[in-house]
C-alpha cells in the first residue's frame, strides 16, 4: 500500500513512524514533512491549500490512502478533493469537518443529540454579549465560532476580564472571520480527559486514553499551549468512568451522525471535562488526530496501522480487533523559550546519542544548510514505553538532556 500523509508536526512524524514498521506499506510520503519525517517519508514542498497540485501529486505516485494530519485542510474540504479524484482518504469531508470547524455547528449537535455540554448563548456583537454575560458566573468560557489555531477559547475570570476578551474579538478582531460569532458557556470544575476515536460510517472504536498537559508551567500554572507532554493511558479514566463515557458519549456521537447523515471517516477527538460527579460533558470535538496524544498511543498500537487506517475508509472496522502494549508510553515536549507567547526561531540544536528506544517525533524543526534549527513553538517530542512509571520518567527526562537549544523549555511533572 502507498500512503500520502498531510501535515508536517510531532502528531503527523508519530503517524509516519508507525506506517513506516507496517508490514502492510511499501512506499511512504509526507507533504510538507519535516526533516524528522523526511528520514523515513519521501517529502515534498506544496502547499496543503493547495488542493490541485496535492491531488496531482498523489494521482502521479500511485497512492492508495491519503492521511490527513491537521484540521485546517480538512476544514477546508481537502478529503472531498481527493475523493472527487477517486483517491482513499483518512480524515472528513468538509461537512463533517465543521464539527471541529465550528463550535456552534458542534455544540448545536451535542444538544440534538442529547450529548451532556455545559449550557450555552450564541452572540454576534460586543454589546449582546456583554449584555447575555450578566446570566453567567465566573469563570465563564467565551469561544469563537471557527479555528483559531488552539487559541480560540478564553476563560476571563470577571466580568473587566470578559469586557477586554470581547474587545479583541469584536473591537480588533483578533480572531479575524473566525470570530464574527462566539459561543459564551458556562465553565464546568473537574478534570480533562480526551478519547481519540476510529469512526466509519457504522462504528466508533476508542483508542487507547491519554492525557493532555495543555498548560505552559509545572502545576497546571501558564498559559495554554498546544500541549506540553502527553501520558498514555490516562489513569483518570477508571473503567467505570470509561463506560460512562460509551455509553453517554461515544454511542450517542454515532449515532447523531447517522442521523443528521454526516459521513464521518477518520479520528474523531472528543474533548471531556469529568465534573465533580465523574459526569462527562463534551468540550469540544475534533476531527483528527490530537498532537500531542498521537505521540503517546501510536507507539502502544500492536496493529498494523496501515491495515487499521484502511478497514476504517472501507467501513470494515467491525473486523478489526485492536492490540495494545501493556507499557505505559511518555511523551515530554521541548519548546522554545517563551512559548506559548513569542520566541526566537532558527537557533541550532545539538542532539547526542539517545538510549535505545527513546523516540523523538519532530514538531517545529527546520534545515539551515545541514544544521538543525528551531522552527516552531514546540520543537521536538521525546516519547518512550516502560511499564514502571518512575522508570519510565527517568528515561525520558534523561534522554531530555542530551538535547540542546537555546532557550529549551519543558515541564518536569509530566506522567504526574
Ligand atoms: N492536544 C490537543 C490537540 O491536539 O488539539
Amino acid at each position: 500500500m502507498r500512503i500520502l500523509i498531510l501535515g508536517g508536526g510531532g502528531r503527523e512524524h508519530a503517524i509516519a513512524m508507525s506506517l513506516r514498521t507496517s508490514p502492510s506499506v511499501s512506499a511512504l510520503y509526507c507533504i510538507p514533512g519535516n526533516p524528522g519525517i523526511s528520514e523515513i517519508a519521501t517529502t515534498a514542498a506544496i502547499s496543503l491549500d493547495e488542493g490541485d497540485r496535492l491531488v496531482a501529486y498523489a494521482a502521479a505516485e500511485k497512492i492508495d490512502l491519503v492521511v490527513v494530519g491537521p484540521e485546517q485542510p480538512l476544514v477546508e474540504g481537502i478529503a472531498d478533493r481527493f475523493r472527487a479524484a477517486g483517491i482513499k482518504v483518512f480524515g472528513p469531508g468538509k461537512q463533517a469537518a465543521r464539527l471541529e470547524g465550528s463550535k456552534i455547528f458542534s455544540k448545536e449537535f451535542m444538544v440534538r443529540h442529547g450529548i451532556a455540554t455545559a449550557p450555552y448563548e450564541i452572540f454576534s456583537s460586543k454589546e449582546a454579549a456583554l449584555e447575555g454575560l450578566k446570566a453567567f458566573s465566573f469563570p465563564v468560557v467565551i469561544k469563537v465560532d471557527g479555528l483559531a489555531a488552539g487559541k480560540g477559547v478564553l476563560i476571563p475570570k470577571n466580568f473587566k476580564e470578559a469586557e477586554e476578551v470581547l474587545v479583541q474579538i469584536f473591537d480588533e478582531r483578533k480572531f479575524g472571520p473566525a470570530g464574527e460569532r462566539i459561543l459564551v458557556e458556562a465553565f464546568v470544575r473537574g478534570f480533562e480527559a480526551s478519547i481519540l476515536c476510529l469512526v466509519d460510517e457504522n462504528h466508533l472504536v476508542p483508542l487507547e486514553s491519554a492525557r493532555d498537559y495543555k498548560k505552559a508551567l509545572d502545576g497546571d500554572l501558564g498559559l495554554n499551549t498546544g500541549g506540553m507532554g502527553t501520558i498514555s493511558p490516562n489513569e483518570l479514566l477508571t473503567p467505570s468512568i470509561t463506560g460512562v463515557i460509551a455509553s453517554e458519549v461515544l454511542a450517542k456521537t454515532l449515532q447523531g451522525l447517522k442521523e443528521d447523515g454526516l459521513t464521518f471517516t477518520g479520528v474523531l477527538f472528543i474533548g471531556l471535562m469529568m465534573d465533580e460527579n465523574h459526569r462527562p460533558h463534551v468540550l469540544e470535538y475534533n476531527v483528527r488526530f490530537g498532537d500531542p496524544e498521537t505521540q503517546s498511543v501510536l507507539p502502544r498500537l500492536k496493529n498494523d496501522l496501515g491495515r487499521v487506517m484502511m478497514a476504517t475508509v472501507d467501513n470494515r472496522l467491525e473486523e478489526l480487533v485492536l492490540e495494545w502494549r501493556e507499557e505505559m508510553a511518555l511523551t515530554v515536549i521541548l519548546a522554545s523559550g517563551g512559548y506559548p507567547e513569542a520566541y526566537d526561531r532558527h537557533l541550532p540544536i545539538e542532539m547526542d546519542d539517545l538510549d535505545e528506544g527513546v523516540m523523538v517525533f519532530h514538531s517545529g524543526t527546520a534545515l539551515k544548510g545541514d544544521r538543525l534549527v528551531t522552527a516552531g513553538g514546540r520543537v521536538l517530542g521525546v516519547t518512550a514505553l516502560g511499564g514502571d512509571k518512575e522508570v519510565l520518567r527517568g528515561l525520558v527526562y534523561r534522554n531530555l538532556e542530551k538535547i540542546r537549544f537555546e532557550g529549551k523549555h519543558f515541564r518536569r511533572d509530566i506522567g504526574l
